[in-house]
């Protein structure tokens, strides 16, 4: 890649962590509608992307992926960990480290991604972010406070305390990290979700890693390819492209592509065919 076309780009930070630390919620209070209210029973059954602005001086711009934290879902946890710049790890502070803190854990350091940390609850009477922090140390996450690398905010999704530290905490990672692509390219990126929606057909939740994702393109993902009909942002708002380190709605595929799978732009529906086919 031409280094003079790579622009700065925001990053992408995943959420994970134990089932019920607060993932979901968290997000929701970074952002301002109601995810985990409205959820089957509080549970995160899948991966969602989901876009925050991030209202700092800069006007920086952060991509957020929530993760289910049941132990079912430890794949899709891994695969979350595989797209992103980022790994917050939240930790409720009631409850400490659990088994789905370790393995996510693990697959954040499989992916070779740093990790903050988000003692979450932290409004709790019970709330012990002490001993958290030195249960994280059992697990070789050592914080700052611990004379390591690893920083950490003591947060609540529900008052709202910390979450100003946390998104200034990712958005001067982020620009240690110098995250760039190229927004000039043929688009490509990975599925993070896909359904069938009554109406729109198969619709395909994707981020954009690298180029413009525009009306009109014709793309291939996994097994499936179709002309791009339409776009949706995080907020289901109709847009006529995406950048890289964006969440989309991509509406317009022949059929539901599978989470993880490559989703790139191609020359023309022969070419589509074709690399759809060998897949
Ligand atoms: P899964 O996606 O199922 O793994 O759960 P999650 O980690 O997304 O947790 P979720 O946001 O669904 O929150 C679980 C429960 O904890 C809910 O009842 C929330 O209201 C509650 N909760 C989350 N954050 C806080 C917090 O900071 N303080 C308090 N007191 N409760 C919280
Ligand atoms: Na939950
Ligand atoms: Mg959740």
């Amino acid at each position: 890649e031409d280094p003079s076309l790579l622009i700065k780009r925001p990053p992408v930070v995943t959420i994970m962590g134990h089932v019920d630390h607060g993932k979901t919620s968290l997000l929701d209070s970074l952002r301002t509608s109601n995810v985990a209210s409205g959820e089957a029973g509080g549970i995160t059954q899948h991966i969602g992307a989901y876009q925050a602005c991030v209202s700092l001086e800069d006007g920086a711009s952060i991509t957020f992926i929530d993760t289910p934290g049941h132990a079912a879902f430890s794949e899709m946890r891994a695969r979350g960990a595989n797209i992103t710049d980022i790994v917050v790890l939240v930790v409720a502070a009631d409850d400490g480290v659990k088994e789905q803190t370790i393995q996510s854990i693990k697959a954040a350091k499989a992916s070779n991604v740093p990790i903050v940390v988000a003692i979450n609850k932290i409004d709790k009477p019970t709330a012990d972010s002490s001993k958290v922090k030195t249960q994280l140390l059992e697990h070789e996450i050592v914080l700052e406070d611990f004379g390591g690398e690893v920083l950490s905010t003591e947060v609540s999704a529900k008052t709202g305390v910390g979450l100003k530290d946390l998104l200034e905490q990712l958005n001067l990672l982020a620009e240690t990290l110098d995250l760039k692509a190229n927004p000039s390219r043929a688009a490509a990126g990975v599925v993070v979700e896909a359904k069938q929606v009554v109406g729109q057909g198969a619709v395909a939740t994707a981020l954009v890693q690298k180029g413009t994702l525009k009306v009109g393109d014709i793309v291939v993902a996994g097994s499936q390819w179709g002309r791009v009909r339409a776009l949706g942002d995080v907020h289901g708002v109709r847009v006529d492209s995406a950048t890289p380190s964006t969440a989309v709605e991509v509406i317009g595929l022949n059929g539901l592509p599978a989470a993880g799978d490559q989703i790139m732009v191609v020359d023309d529906e022969t070419k589509a065919r074709e690399v759809a086919g060998v897949r």
